[in-house]
């Protein structure tokens, strides 16, 4: 488990403000675990901390690589681009330029697809209005279905699962008879996520959203998903604010790869 080294620790609570389940919480002006919340070992916590004062039982939290820097090996680049993205959750207010969204959707059509179906629809939503009454309604559907009971437990406490704080949400649908619309539309979201994150905009899987939202008739009116349309990604979008990470965390699950001779 996640460990805090008080001796290193200057209190800045950057971990406190990225631990995306409040398993670490300020408390008496101090970074404190909470050993009841469930720590999904993201290791934000320890990529954020500039003074390394937190490990993982132990062992390292981060990767001795420093975060992406451009060079002139296009594959050492590339290996340290992919790396140093992370799933982001606070965000600037001002919302991605459409034309930027719109772009980076196109180039994510490049991405292959079952028998080229290409089978995605996506739904932008930019309007604060709009993205909080999607809230409620998850809120109360959470509340009255007793069910992902965290989401409302989070949200009292002032952070949000769902939509983090993202200016821009897009969401990606389709026809739920398609191939493989689950596989075709994460391979068109991861790509379009990589092609922002190259012109600084960050961006989160909602995976709570894209869950819900098929179950919520509210929503679907709202964002206008058709009969026959089911959303299967949906991703929080912005410029970052306040989670900029100086390491690259371990991935404490480690790569599990078989080779059948
Ligand atoms: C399918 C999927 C659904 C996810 N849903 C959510 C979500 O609803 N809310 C959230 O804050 N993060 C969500 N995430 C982000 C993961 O928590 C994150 O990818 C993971 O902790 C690893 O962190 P990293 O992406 O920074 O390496 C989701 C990720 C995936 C791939
Ligand atoms: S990020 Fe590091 S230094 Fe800052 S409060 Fe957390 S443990 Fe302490
Ligand atoms: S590993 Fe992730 S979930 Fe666990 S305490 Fe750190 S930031 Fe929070």
């Amino acid at each position: 488990m996640i460990r805090i080294d008080y001796n290193k620790c200057v209190g800045c609570m950057s971990c406190v403000r990225v631990c995306p389940f409040n398993v670490i919480r300020e408390y008496e002006g101090q970074a404190r675990l909470d050993t009841t919340r469930h720590c999904i070992q993201c290791l934000h916590c320890a990529a954020i901390c500039s003074v390394k004062a937190i490990d993982w039982s132990g062992e390292t939290a981060i990767l001795e690589d420093e975060p992406y820097q451009p060079t002139d090996d296009f594959r050492q680049s590339l290996k340290g681009f992919i790396k140093t993205r992370r799933s982001v959750r606070l965000f600037h207010e001002e919302p991605v330029p459409r034309k930027i969204v719109e772009e980076a959707l196109d180039v994510a059509a490049y991405a292959p697809s079952a028998k080229n179906q290409h089978p995605s629809r996506w739904i932008v939503m930019d309007n604060q209005d709009i993205i909080q009454a999607c809230m409620k309604d998850i809120l109360e559907f959470v509340h009255q279905n007793k069910i992902s009971q965290e989401i409302n437990v989070l949200y009292e406490e002032g952070r949000n699962v769902v939509f983090g704080q993202a200016p821009t949400v897009v969401i990606g649908c389709a026809n739920e008879n398609s191939i493989n619309p689950l596989a075709d539309l994460a391979l068109e979201a991861h790509t379009a996520t990589l092609y922002l994150e190259s012109m600084g905009i960050s961006s989160c899987w909602a995976g709570y959203f894209a869950r819900l939202t098929n179950q919520i008739d509210s929503i679907k009116e709202r964002i206008k998903v058709s009969a026959g349309e089911r959303v299967y990604v949906a991703l929080m979008l912005g410029y970052p604010k306040g989670e900029e990470y100086c390491h690259i965390p371990v991935r404490r699950q480690k790569q599990k790869i078989s080779w059948i001779d």
